[in-house]
C-alpha cells in the first residue's frame, strides 16, 4: 500500500472511531454536539492518532483497540484549535477550509466545545480496555502535555506573550516545543505505552517524536508564509500580522527550511533500533516536512 492509501486509510479508521466516541448530535443538549462535531470533522490530517497508531504498531504486531486510545490526541487537537482560533486568541475566522467554531456557533459554544472535547479525550482514556496502570500512565502523559508547564497551554501563554516582542531564538524554540511539540511527541509515546513498550523502545519514541514535533511547528510556520489560506484552510499570512515569534520572523525562510530537515534527518535517526518495523514511522516525518498544508 502507496503512502497516500495508507494515509487515507488510517484517516478513515480514526473518523470512524471519533464517530463512536463523540455524543451524537441528537443528544441533549443538542448545540454542543453540533459544535464539537463540526470541528471534529472538518477535515482535519489526523497526524496526532495515526503517529499514535504507528508508535504502537511499531512496538507490538497487533494492538488491539489503539485507535480509542489515538483519538484521544485529536479530541485535546481539536480543542486546542477551537480555542486558538477565538477572538481572544488568535482572531481566525477560517479552520480546516470551514469558518471557525465561533462563527458558527458563537464564541459562548465554541469554549464550551473545546471543554467538552477536551474532558472528553479523558473519559476515552479512563475507559479504554487496558490495564489500569497502562491507563494511568496515558492519563499523566496527554494530561502533561497538554498542560501548562512544558505542554500546550504554557506554549500558548508563551506564544500570546510573545506577540510584539522582538524575535529570540530562545523564546522561540521554547514555544514551539510546548505548543505544538509537547502534544506531538505524547502521540509516540502513548502509541507506545498502549502497547507495552520497553523503556529503550520508549526512549527512541520519544526521541523522534521530539524531532519530528519540533519541525512540524517550523513547517507550520513556513507554510504560514509561503503558502494561500485556499492551501492551508485557514487564513495565510495571519503570524507576521500579528508578530507572533515564528521561525521564520527569527531565522529567514530559507535556514527555516534548513533546520525543518536537520530536525527531520534527527527524528530519522532516532528509529534506528527499529529496522523495518518503523518504515510508515519515517515516511511519516518526511510528510511532516514535505506537506503542503
Ligand atoms: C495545526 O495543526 C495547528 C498546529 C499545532 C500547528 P495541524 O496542521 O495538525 O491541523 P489539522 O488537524 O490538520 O487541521
Ligand atoms: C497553534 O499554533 C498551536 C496550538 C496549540 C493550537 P498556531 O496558532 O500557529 O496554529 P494555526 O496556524 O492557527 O493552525
Ligand atoms: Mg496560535
Ligand atoms: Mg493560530
Ligand atoms: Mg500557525
Amino acid at each position: 500500500m502507496n503512502l497516500r492509501e495508507y494515509l487515507a486509510e488510517q484517516q478513515k479508521l480514526i473518523d470512524a472511531e471519533l464517530d463512536r466516541l463523540a455524543p451524537p448530535e441528537s443528544a441533549l443538549p443538542e448545540t454542543i454536539h453540533r459544535a464539537m462535531r463540526y470541528s471534529l470533522f472538518a477535515g482535519g490530517k489526523r497526524i496526532r492518532p495515526i503517529l499514535c497508531m504507528e508508535a504502537a504498531r511499531t512496538v507490538s504486531d497487533s494492538p488491539d483497540g489503539v485507535s480509542a486510545c489515538a483519538c484521544s490526541l485529536e479530541l485535546i487537537h481539536t480543542y486546542s484549535l477551537i480555542h486558538d482560533d477565538l477572538p481572544a486568541l488568535d482572531n481566525d475566522d477560517y479552520r480546516r477550509g470551514k469558518l471557525t467554531n465561533h462563527k458558527v456557533f458563537g464564541e459562548a459554544m465554541a469554549i464550551l466545545a473545546g471543554d467538552a472535547l477536551l474532558t472528553l479525550a479523558f473519559q476515552v482514556l479512563a475507559e479504554l480496555h487496558a490495564p489500569d496502570d497502562r491507563k494511568a500512565r496515558l492519563i499523566a502523559e496527554l494530561s502533561t502535555a497538554a498542560g501548562t508547564v512544558g505542554g500546550m497551554i504554557g506554549g500558548q501563554v508563551a506564544d500570546l506573550e510573545g506577540e510584539g516582542k522582538p524575535p529570540n531564538a530562545q523564546l522561540l524554540e521554547r514555544i514551539h516545543r510546548a505548543k505544538t511539540g509537547a502534544l506531538l511527541r505524547a502521540s509516540l509515546r502513548m502509541g507506545a505505552i498502549y502497547a507495552g513498550t520497553s523503556d529503550e523502545e520508549y526512549d527512541a519514541l520519544s526521541c523522534y517524536g521530539e524531532h519530528a514535533g519540533l519541525a512540524f511547528q517550523i513547517v507550520d510556520d513556513i507554510l504560514d508564509v509561503e503558502e494561500s489560506s485556499e492551501a492551508l484552510g485557514k487564513t495565510a499570512g495571519k503570524d507576521a500580522q500579528q508578530q507572533k515569534i515564528t521561525f521564520p520572523a527569527v531565522y529567514g525562510l530559507e535556514a527555516s527550511h534548513r533546520m525543518a530537515e536537520e530536525e527531520c534527518a534527527r527524528a530519522h535517526a532516532a528509529l534506528e533500533l527499529f529496522g523495518t518495523r518503523a518504515a510508515r514511522l519515517h515516511e511519516l516525518a518526511d510528510l511532516i516536512v514535505r506537506r503542503k498544508s
